[in-house]
C-alpha cells in the first residue's frame, strides 16, 4: 500500500491549476443517464473516486471514454440494466447519485445500500424521501433500494435534515425533477455550487431549473431531455487545500482556475488569521481566477464553524486544524455538518499538536513546532491536513494509507513537489522499520 515519506519544513512557492470539481462531476455524470444522447464532461479530474463513478456507469449500460483533450464522453447504450452493485457502492458512496436519473428515465433503480463511513453514519433517508414524494415506491430487498416509478410526479418537497440540507439529496433529487411530470419545487435545498453546477449542465441539456444556489429550486419537468458540452466548475476544496498549504508552509503560491467566490467563507477566516490572499487580476471571471495566498509570519488563532454553503466547507476542516495547531493562540473549531468528524486529531497529536475535543468542538492553543511521526489517513480530508502538517512539521512524516488522499486530489505529490514540497509515494513495505 502507497504512503506519503515527508520532509520537513519546507515553504511552498509557486504556481498551481486547480482542477476540475469532483463533487460536481460525481452528479454530473450520473445525469448521463437521463438522455439518449452523448453528455461531455470538460475538466473532469482523474481520480478513483470518478474512475469509480465511470465503472458504475458503465454496469448501467452507459459507456464511458476519456478522450485526448481530457474531456470526458458519457453515452447511455443498453438501458436494461438499473441494478447498482453492493461492490461498487461500498467503494464510494457517490454511488447514490445514480439513484435520481435512474428512477426518472427508466422508472426502476435498484442500488445497494451505503454503509456508514469513517466520518459518521451518513443516512440517505432525505434522498428517499425525496423520491417518495415524486411518487416512487421505495423498498428495501437484500440489502438494496429498489424504488419504482411508471413516471414521477412533481410535487413540493422539504429537503432539510437535523444537520441542514443534503447536497447530494437535492442533486438526486434535482435530476429525477427534471423528467417528472408537472412542477417540483424544492425547500430548503442544498446551496453549494456544485448544485448550481448540476443545474447549469441540466439546463444545457433542456431542463427547466429555477433557483439553483438558492434554498427553493423550482423544476418544471420535461419529456425528454439531450446531450451537452459541459466544463465542471474548479475544484473549491482542492483550491482551499492548497490555500491552507501555502499558509501552513509560510509561502507564496499562486492558484490558478481559482473559485475565488465560491470561497469567501474560507478566504474571510484564513485572513482573520493574517494570511494574505488577493485576485491578481479583479476584471477577470472571479470563479476561475488567479488568486494569490501568502503568508509570511505564524497565523494568529480563529474560531471557525462548518455550515452548508455558504458557510465554511466541512470538507476543508481538517486542514484549517492542521494550520491552527501552529497558530500564536487559542483557536476553536466546531463541526455542525458533520460532528464526528475528527479522525484527524489523535493523528494531529502524534505530531506534538495540542487539541482538546468536546464533543463537536475542539480547542486548539497553537504550538510552536509539530514534530514529524508516522500517521494514518483515515478519511480523504482528514488525509490531507496531514501531508499539510507534514511539511510544516520538522523532520520526516510518513502517512500511511495515501489511498484515501487519492480519492480526491490528483497526484497531490506531483503537484507540491514543484512547489518546495519534499514528499515520495513509497510502497509502506519497502519502509524500514
Ligand atoms: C457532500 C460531499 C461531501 C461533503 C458534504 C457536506 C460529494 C460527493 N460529497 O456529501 O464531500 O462533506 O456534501 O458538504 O459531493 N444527511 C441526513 N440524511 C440524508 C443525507 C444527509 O441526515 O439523507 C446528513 C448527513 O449525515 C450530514 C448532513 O446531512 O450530517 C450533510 O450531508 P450531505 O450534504 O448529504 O453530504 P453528502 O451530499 O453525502
Amino acid at each position: 500500500m502507497d504512503c506519503f515519506r515527508i520532509e520537513g519544513p519546507t515553504r511552498l512557492a509557486g504556481r498551481v491549476r486547480i482542477n476540475g470539481s469532483k463533487n460536481a462531476s460525481l452528479p454530473l455524470m450520473a445525469a448521463a443517464l437521463l438522455t439518449d444522447d452523448p453528455l461531455i464532461l470538460r475538466d473532469v479530474p482523474d481520480l478513483r473516486d470518478i474512475r469509480n463513478m465511470a465503472s458504475l456507469l458503465e454496469e448501467l449500460g452507459c459507456s464511458t471514454s476519456r478522450e485526448e483533450d481530457g474531456s470526458l464522453h458519457l453515452h447511455v447504450t443498453d438501458p436494461s440494466q438499473s441494478h447498482a452493485r453492493y461492490d461498487i457502492v461500498k467503494t464510494m458512496r457517490a454511488s447514490i447519485c445514480a439513484l435520481g436519473p435512474l428512477l426518472a428515465k427508466r422508472g426502476y433503480a435498484r442500488i445497494s445500500m451505503p454503509g456508514g463511513c469513517a466520518i459518521g453514519d451518513r443516512p440517505i433517508d432525505l434522498h428517499l424521501r425525496g423520491m417518495r414524494a415524486l411518487g416512487a415506491e421505495i423498498k428495501l430487498v437484500g440489502g438494496d433500494v429498489v424504488a419504482t416509478a411508471p413516471r414521477l410526479v412533481g410535487t413540493t418537497i422539504f429537503l432539510g435534515g437535523p444537520f441542514g440540507s443534503t447536497v447530494l439529496g437535492t442533486a438526486n433529487v434535482l435530476s429525477a425533477a427534471v423528467l417528472a411530470q408537472g412542477v417540483t419545487v424544492i425547500e430548503s435545498a442544498a446551496c453549494e455550487p456544485e448544485i448550481v453546477d448540476l443545474a447549469s449542465a441540466l439546463t444545457a441539456m433542456g431542463a427547466k431549473i429555477q433557483g439553483a444556489g438558492t434554498p427553493r429550486i423550482t423544476v418544471e419537468g420535461v419529456e425528454s431531455l439531450s446531450g451537452a458540452d459541459h466544463r465542471v466548475m474548479p475544484d473549491r476544496i482542492e483550491a482551499g487545500t492548497y490555500m491552507i498549504a501555502a499558509a501552513i508552509t509560510r509561502g507564496d503560491l499562486e492558484l490558478e482556475n481559482c473559485p475565488y467566490d465560491s470561497l469567501l467563507a474560507v478566504t474571510d477566516r484564513l485572513e482573520v488569521a493574517g494570511i494574505d490572499i488577493a485576485l491578481t487580476d479583479e476584471s477577470s471571471d472571479r470563479n476561475r481566477a488567479v488568486v494569490r495566498v501568502r503568508a509570511e509570519q505564524r497565523a494568529k488563532p480563529i474560531r471557525l464553524t462548518t455550515q452548508p454553503f455558504p458557510g465554511y466547507p466541512t470538507d476543508l476542516q481538517a486542514q484549517m486544524m492542521a494550520l491552527l495547531t501552529l497558530a500564536d493562540g487559542n483557536s476553536v473549531v466546531t463541526e455542525k455538518v458533520f460532528p464526528e468528524r475528527f479522525l484527524h486529531v489523535p493523528e494531529l497529536s502524534r505530531m506534538g499538536a495540542q487539541l482538546f475535543r468536546q464533543g463537536a468542538t475542539v480547542v486548539v492553543p497553537g504550538v510552536e513546532r509539530l514534530v514529524g511521526a508516522p500517521v494514518m489517513a483515515s478519511d480523504l480530508r482528514a488525509s490531507a491536513s496531514l501531508v499539510l502538517a507534514g511539511m510544516a512539521a520538522e523532520g520526516r512524516t510518513v502517512v500511511q494509507r495515501i489511498y484515501h488522499l487519492d480519492r480526491g486530489y490528483e497526484r497531490m505529490e506531483e503537484r507540491l513537489c514543484p512547489l518546495g514540497a519534499q514528499i515520495e509515494r513509497v510502497d509502506d513495505a519497502t519502509l524500514e522499520g
